[in-house]
C-alpha cells in the first residue's frame, strides 16, 4: 500500500458555531467555490442539532458528515447524550472522537474515549480520535509519552484489517484556537511518531494507509506548508472553517511537490 491511498480530508469542526440557516448557505456557497473534489475528501461536523436538515445538502455536495461527539452505550438512561445508531441515521459517516475541549472542559478520560471509539468502529461510523499534548507536557519534553498514553487508551481494544475505518488528528492543545500553529516540521515530527506507533500496534500496511489530520490553528496561510508534509493528510479546522471562503482555501491547499 503506498501513501497515494491516503485521500487527503479536510474537515471542518463547527463546534458550538452557526445556525441551521447559516449551515445550509455556508455548504451551498463552499460547493460553489470547491465543487465536489474527487482527490480529497471534504468534511464538516456541525452541532447536532443541525445533523439532520444538513444530511441533505451535504449529501448533494458530496461532502461527508460528522458528528463532534457520542455515547459508547447503544441506547440507555443518559441525558444528554446521543447514540452511534442515532448518529448514524443522520447520515454521519465520521465522529469526532477526545477533542480535548471535551478532554480539558468536560473531562473525558482516555479510557470513556477508548470506548467511544470502539463503539464507534462497531457501528460502521469512522472515529476520527483526536490527540495532542498540552503546552506543559511539550516544554517538559513529554509529547510522546503523551501521545502513546492517548493513543493506547484510544485505540485499546481494536484491531484493523484495512486502515479506512479509523482517522487520527495530532492537534497539539497549545495551537487549538490560539493562533499558534505548530511550525510544519514539529507536525510532521508528531505525525511520524503516531505513525510509526500505528505500524507497531496494527502492521506496517495499516499503518500506511490510516489517515493523520493535523489541527490546532489551520488557516489559509499556513495549510499549503503543512499539507506538504509527508504524514500530514489532511487538517481539521475549528475557526477558519467557520467562513466558507476561508475553509474553501483551505480545501484547496496547493500541493507543494506532494500529491494527493
Ligand atoms: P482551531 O481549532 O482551528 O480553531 O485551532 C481546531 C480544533 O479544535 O479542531
Amino acid at each position: 500500500m503506498s501513501i497515494e491511498v491516503r485521500r487527503p480530508l479536510m474537515a471542518a469542526n463547527w463546534k458550538m458555531h452557526l445556525s441551521i440557516a447559516e449551515g445550509v448557505s455556508f455548504i451551498a456557497k463552499l460547493h460553489e467555490l470547491v465543487g465536489t473534489p474527487r482527490d480529497r475528501e471534504v468534511l464538516i461536523a456541525p452541532p447536532y442539532t443541525h445533523l439532520w436538515p444538513l444530511r441533505e445538502p451535504m449529501a448533494a455536495a458530496g461532502f461527508s458528515l460528522a458528528a463532534q461527539n457520542c455515547h459508547w452505550e447503544a441506547q440507555g438512561a443518559y441525558t444528554g447524550e446521543v447514540s452511534l445508531a442515532m448518529l448514524a441515521e443522520t447520515g454521519c459517516r465520521y465522529v469526532i472522537v477526545g477533542h480535548s475541549e471535551r478532554r480539558h472542559i468536560f473531562g473525558e478520560s482516555d479510557a470513556w474515549i477508548g470506548r467511544k471509539t470502539a463503539a464507534a468502529l462497531s457501528r460502521g461510523v469512522v472515529p476520527i480520535v483526536c490527540i495532542g499534548e498540552k503546552i506543559e507536557e511539550r516544554e517538559a519534553g513529554l509529547t510522546e509519552q503523551v501521545l502513546r498514553r492517548q493513543l493506547t487508551a484510544g485505540l485499546e481494544g481494536i484491531s484493523l484489517d484495512t486502515p479506512e475505518p479509523l482517522v487520527i488528528a495530532y492537534e497539539p492543545v497549545w495551537a487549538i484556537g490560539t493562533g499558534r500553529t505548530a511550525t510544519p516540521n514539529q507536525a510532521q515530527e508528531a505525525h511520524a511518531f503516531v505513525r510509526e506507533w500505528l505500524a507497531d500496534r496494527f502492521d506496517k500496511a495499516v499503518a500506511k494507509g490510516i489517515r493523520i489530520l493535523y489541527g490546532g490553528s489551520v488557516k489559509p496561510d499556513n495549510v499549503d506548508d503543512l499539507m506538504a508534509q509527508p504524514d500530514i493528510d489532511g487538517a481539521l479546522v475549528g475557526g477558519a472553517s467557520l467562513e466558507a471562503a476561508s475553509f474553501a482555501r483551505i480545501v484547496q491547499y496547493q500541493r507543494s511537490g506532494k500529491s494527493p
